[in-house]
C-alpha cells in the first residue's frame, strides 16, 4: 500500500511521514520511505545524522540508469532518453518489486533504523535556472508508476510542500494522501484548497490534525474538518526530543499520537487497491504532459508510448 503525506510548509509532513514508517516497521512490516520534497529531511527525521543524509545516493543522480533498467524491452520507447517521468510501463517494461531486488534502486536504497529510505536528491546550486525541482522528484514519479506492491508492503512518500505535490501527477499513484494539518484558520484554508484540487481525480484524501494543544484546539479541527478528520496528533514532547537529536522507541510515544499512526494504518489498509485506476491515471498525465510539454523537449511524439492493452497487477 502506497501512501503520501502532504501539506502547507513546516505542517508536519516529514514528522508524522517518519514516524508512520518507522512504526509500520516497528510492527515488521516491510516499508520503503521515500523523500521526494524539494527540501530533504526525512533521513534526519529517520535518526540518521546530517553527516549520514548528505551522503546520501539520490535517485535523480542514478535517474538514467534507472529509466534504462525500467524500459527493458518495451518496443514503445525507443530510448532511455525518450522516457519521460510520466512515461507509463507497457509490455517488456521491467517492474519494480519491493521483496526483490532490483540493481538499480538497491544502489541508491539505504537502510535508516530499520526503514528502507530512497531520496530523490536536494535541489544543489548547479540545478539552479537549469533544472526545475519536479525532474528531480520525476524520479519518485517513474519508480512509483512501474511499483507492483503487495497489499502487505508499505511505500511511504514525504511530498513536497505546499500546492506543488499536486503539480504532477505523482499525487495520483497513492492508496491513502493524508493531508497534515494544523489547528489554524490559514490550516483550514490550505485543507479546502488543496481537496479541491484533487477533487475529480479519484482519490482517498483524509486530514491528520497537528500539533493540538488544547481542547479547543481539537474542536476547531474536529468542527472544520468533520469526518476528512482522520487522526489527531498532539504537539509531542516526543517529537521535539526527536528535533533535538534524542531518537527514543516508539514505545515512549505518547498514546493519543501512536493511536493517530494506528487510524491511519487501519485506514490504508481499509482501502483496496484499484490497479486500473493507477494506469488509467498514469496515461491520462501521460498523455498530458507529453502534449503539454515532453513531446516538443523530446522532439518525438511520446504519446504512442502508452500500450493501451497493458496494466500493473500483483
Ligand atoms: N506533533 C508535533 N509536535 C511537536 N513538534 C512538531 C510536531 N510535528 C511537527 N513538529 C515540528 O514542526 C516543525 C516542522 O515539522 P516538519 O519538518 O515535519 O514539517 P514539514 O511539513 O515536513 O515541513 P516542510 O514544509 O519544511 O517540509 C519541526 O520542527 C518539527 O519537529
Ligand atoms: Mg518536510
Amino acid at each position: 500500500m502506497r501512501i503520501a503525506f502532504v501539506g502547507k510548509g513546516g505542517s508536519g509532513k516529514t514528522t508524522l511521514a517518519a514516524l508512520f514508517a518507522r512504526w509500520l516497521a516497528a510492527e515488521g512490516a516491510p516499508v520503503l520511505a521515500i523523500d521526494a520534497d524539494i527540501n530533504q529531511h526525512l533521513a534526519t527525521a529517520l535518526g540518521l545524522s546530517p553527516d549520514e543524509a548528505a551522503a546520501l545516493p539520490s535517485l535523480a543522480d542514478h535517474l538514467p540508469a534507472l529509466k534504462e533498467h525500467l524500459r527493458g524491452t518495451n518496443p514503445r520507447i525507443r530510448s532511455a532518453a525518450s522516457m519521460v517521468k510520466t512515461t507509463p510501463p507497457g509490455s517488456g517494461s521491467r517492474l519494480l518489486r519491493l521483496g526483490e531486488r532490483s540493481p538499480v534502486v538497491a544502489d541508491v536504497e539505504r537502510d535508516a533504523n530499520g526503514v528502507r529510505l530512497l531520496v530523490t536528491g536536494p535541489f544543489s546550486e548547479d540545478d539552479l535556472g537549469v533544472a526545475c525541482y519536479h525532474s528531480k522528484v520525476g524520479a519518485a514519479e517513474l519508480l512509483l508508476n512501474h511499483l507492483v506492491d503487495r497489499d502487505d508492503e508499505y511505500v511511504v512518500v514525504d511530498m513536497t510542500a505546499g500546492a506543488d505535490s499536486f503539480a504532477s501527477g505523482m499525487f495520483t499513484r497513492f492508496d491513502l494522501t493524508v493531508l497534515v494539518v494544523e489547528p489554524t484558520a490559514r490550516g483550514l484554508a490550505v485543507h479546502r484548497q488543496y481537496a479541491g484540487y484533487a477533487d475529480g481525480f479519484d482519490v482517498a484524501i483524509v486530514a491528520a490534525g497537528n500539533k493540538i494543544r488544547t481542547d479547543g484546539d481539537r474542536a476547531f479541527l474536529e468542527t472544520g474538518l468533520g469526518d476528512r478528520l482522520a487522526a489527531a496528533f498532539t504537539d509531542s514532547e516526543y517529537v521535539r526530543a526527536m528535533e533535538r537529536g534524542r531518537f527514543l522507541g516508539l514505545d515512549h510515544l505518547e498514546p493519543e499520537n501512536a493511536r493517530g499512526l494506528r487510524a491511519i494504518r487501519s485506514l490504508l489498509d481499509a482501502t483496496p487497491r484499484d490497479w486500473a485506476r493507477f494506469q488509467r491515471q498514469t496515461v491520462e498525465f501521460h498523455v498530458r504532459n507529453a502534449r503539454a510539454w515532453a513531446n516538443a523537449t523530446a522532439g518525438e511524439d511520446l504519446t504512442v508510448q502508452v500500450d493501451p492493452g497493458f496494466a500493473l497487477h500483483v
